[in-house]
C-alpha cells in the first residue's frame, strides 16, 4: 500500500493552522518565516516558491529574500546578521545548494541556531545526537518517521531500521531519530559491502541516495515499510521528463507492506515540518 504523504502533510498543515491562530489571539505572536534565496537555480526556485505560499496559507508571515547569484560570502553573512536580530522573524532558512564562491558551512554557522529552521546547525545536530530536547530537527527527517509512523503505528522498538545514505541533511539525522524511537539501526552507503543483504533485513527501509530507481524489490524484506527520499528528474521511454525516486517503486510496491510513492510521499512532508519547526520557534521566543 502506499503512504499518502501528500494527505499526512495537509493534515499536519491544518493542524498547525489552528496552532498559528492560537499564538496570535493568546500571545499576540505571529510566526514569521524568511527565505534565504541565492542566484537563480529553477528547482531551488520553485522550492522556495512553495515554501513560501504554504507558510502564508497557515497563517503565518513568509518573506523572501532573493540575492543575485554573484553576491558575496560576506555580504550574504551581513543579511544574516540582520534577520538574527530581526525580533519578527523567527525562522531563517537558506536555500541550499549555493553558489560555489560561498562556503556553505559557514553560512550555517552564522545562522542563530534558534532561528536555524533546517536544524543544520551544529548546535541543533549536537543536540540531536546527545537526545536533548529543544533541538530544531532537520525536516526532511522528521517527515520520514512521521510517514513511517503513519503506517506502522507509534512504536518503531526494536525494529531493524536500515538507512541509505549519509548526508548532514537526510542519512544522519534520519538515523538518529530512529535510534532515539529505539530501532536498530544500520547506516549504510557507497562504500558498504553486501547492501542488497543488508537491506533484507529492514524492517524500516529509508532510501536517500539520490540516485534514480537504485534499491531493487529482491532487497526488500516481504513487508517492509519503505520510506523513499529520493527525487530524481529521469527521462522516461518516450523522451518525457518525469520524477522517480530512489526506489524501484514499480517492483518493490508488490513485496513491501507500504511504500512512500514519488511524488506524493516524503517530499509534502519537508514542507509541512518546516512551518511547524517555525511555529516551534516562535513559541520558544518570549
Ligand atoms: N535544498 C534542498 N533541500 C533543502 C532543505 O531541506 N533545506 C535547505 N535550506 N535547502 C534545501
Amino acid at each position: 500500500m502506499n503512504i499518502d504523504g501528500k494527505q499526512v502533510a495537509a493534515d499536519l498543515r491544518k493542524t498547525l493552522a489552528v496552532k498559528v491562530e492560537l499564538l496570535k489571539k493568546e500571545q499576540g505572536i505571529v510566526p514569521g518565516l524568511t527565505v534565504v534565496l541565492v542566484g537563480e537555480d529553477p528547482a531551488s526556485q520553485i522550492y522556495v516558491r512553495n515554501k513560501v505560499k504554504q507558510t502564508r496559507e497557515v497563517g503565518m508571515i513568509s518573506n523572501e529574500i532573493k540575492l543575485p547569484v554573484e553576491t558575496t560570502q560576506t555580504q550574504l553573512l551581513e543579511e544574516l546578521a540582520h534577520l538574527n536580530d530581526d525580533k519578527s522573524v523567527h525562522g531563517i532558512l537558506v536555500q541550499l545548494p549555493l553558489p560555489k564562491h560561498i562556503d556553505e558551512s559557514v553560512i550555517i554557522a552564522a545562522i542563530e541556531p534558534t532561528k536555524d529552521v533546517d536544524g543544520f546547525h551544529a548546535m541543533n545536530s549536537g543536540r540531536l545526537l546527545n537526545g536533548e530536547s529543544g533541538a530544531l530537527v532537520p525536516c526532511t527527517p522528521q517527515g520520514c518517521i512521521i510517514l513511517a509512523k503513519t503506517h506502522l503505528g507509534d512504536d518503531l522498538s526494536g525494529k531493524h531500521a536500515v538507512v541509505i545514505g549519509r548526508s548532514n541533511i537526510v542519512g544522519k539525522p534520519v538515523a538518529l531519530l530512529l535510534l532515539q524511537e529505539n530501532c536498530t539501526v544500520t547506516i549504510t552507503h557507497s562504500r558498504t559491502k553486501n547492501l542488497a543483504g543488508i537491506c533484507q533485513q529492514a524492517d524500516i527501509l529509508v532510501a536517500a541516495v539520490g540516485r534514480p530507481e537504485f534499491v531493487k524489490a529482491e532487497w526488500i524484506k516481504p513487508g517492509a515499510t519503505v520510506i523513499d527520499v529520493g527525487i530524481n528528474r529521469i527521462e522516461d521511454e518516450t523522451g518525457k521528463a518525469k520524477l522517480v525516486g530512489d526506489v524501484d517503486y514499480k517492483n518493490v510496491q508488490s513485496v513491501c507492506g507500504a511504500i512512500t510513492p514519488v511524488p506524493g510521499g516524503v517530499g509534502p512532508m519537508t514542507i509541512a515540518c518546516l512551518l511547524k519547526n517555525t511555529i516551534e520557534a516562535a513559541q520558544r521566543c518570549n
